[in-house]
């Protein structure tokens, strides 16, 4: 645990978004089940997320910032997260923790930091609600320092005709509603494969014994640039 003083600095533009009381119950839901959800992925979590070196990290979307203890004490965590209502449960998140915090409350489809300025970019069930994939992973890719690592865990579409599919397209605009933009039937594999990494190791799997079985279909692995 990091005994360095957590630091923060908000940036808001027209690309942050505050949906009331949905934001409210998004930010109570990540904040109540982030543990869960972190216990049942921890095996994509470990894979994609261990091993992150001391230095420039970005965290797109980090939510109430469930990923934050596998951020290394001393690095420099830089959160995206456009989403005003996560952001007191954020900051408190980032001081419990000790980091080393500077929040921008825009969306990562416009990053607002140079060419090649970091060693690592992570999310994590974020491209599932992205407006564009494609623009996230563009700037994704853009920030990263040659040979910088982008890291993800993600839930996508299952395999068509199977019956976890024909749930998810059942469920699929209501789910999108109450969870702020959230698609079950994402092809986030594919955009991340057709986004110019030099390399990309990604891999198919399911949580553990997960309670939100529409969404129990996960990718996970790295992308270095
Ligand atoms: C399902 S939550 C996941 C939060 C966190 N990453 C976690 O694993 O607990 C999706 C997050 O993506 C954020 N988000 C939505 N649209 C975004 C965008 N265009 N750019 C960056 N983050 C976005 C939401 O505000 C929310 O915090």
């Amino acid at each position: 645990m990091s005994t360095a003083t957590s630091t923060s600095t908000a940036t808001s533009t027209c690309s942050s978004f505050d949906n009331g009381r949905r934001g409210q119950f998004n930010a109570w839901f990540f904040t109540t089940f982030g543990q869960y959800i972190s216990h049942i992925s921890r095996r994509q979590k470990q894979t994609a997320f261990e091993g992150i070196e001391r230095g420039d990290i970005v965290e797109l979307g980090a939510g109430v910032g469930a990923n934050f203890d596998y951020v290394p004490v001393g690095s420099r965590l830089i959160v995206i997260e456009p989403n005003l209502a996560m952001h007191t449960g954020l900051l408190q998140r980032g001081t419990d923790r000790g980091v080393d915090l500077a929040l921008h409350a825009v969306s990562a489809e416009q990053i607002p930091l140079p060419d090649s300025s970091v060693d690592d970019v992570l999310c994590s069930l974020v491209l599932c609600t992205v407006e564009d994939q494609g623009a996230v992973l563009a700037e994704a890719r853009r920030i990263l320092r040659p040979g910088g690592r982008f890291r993800f865990v993600e839930h996508v579409a299952a395999r068509p005709w199977s019956p976890r599919r024909w749930l998810q397209e059942t469920v699929r605009r209501p789910w999108r509603w109450v969870f702020e933009g959230c698609d079950l039937c994402c092809d986030t594999a594919g955009a991340i494969e057709a986004a110019g990494f030099s390399t990309v190791d990604v891999t198919r799997g399911r949580w553990r014994h997960s309670l939100f079985f529409p969404a129990n279909s996960s990718i996970y692995g790295i992308a270095v640039r």
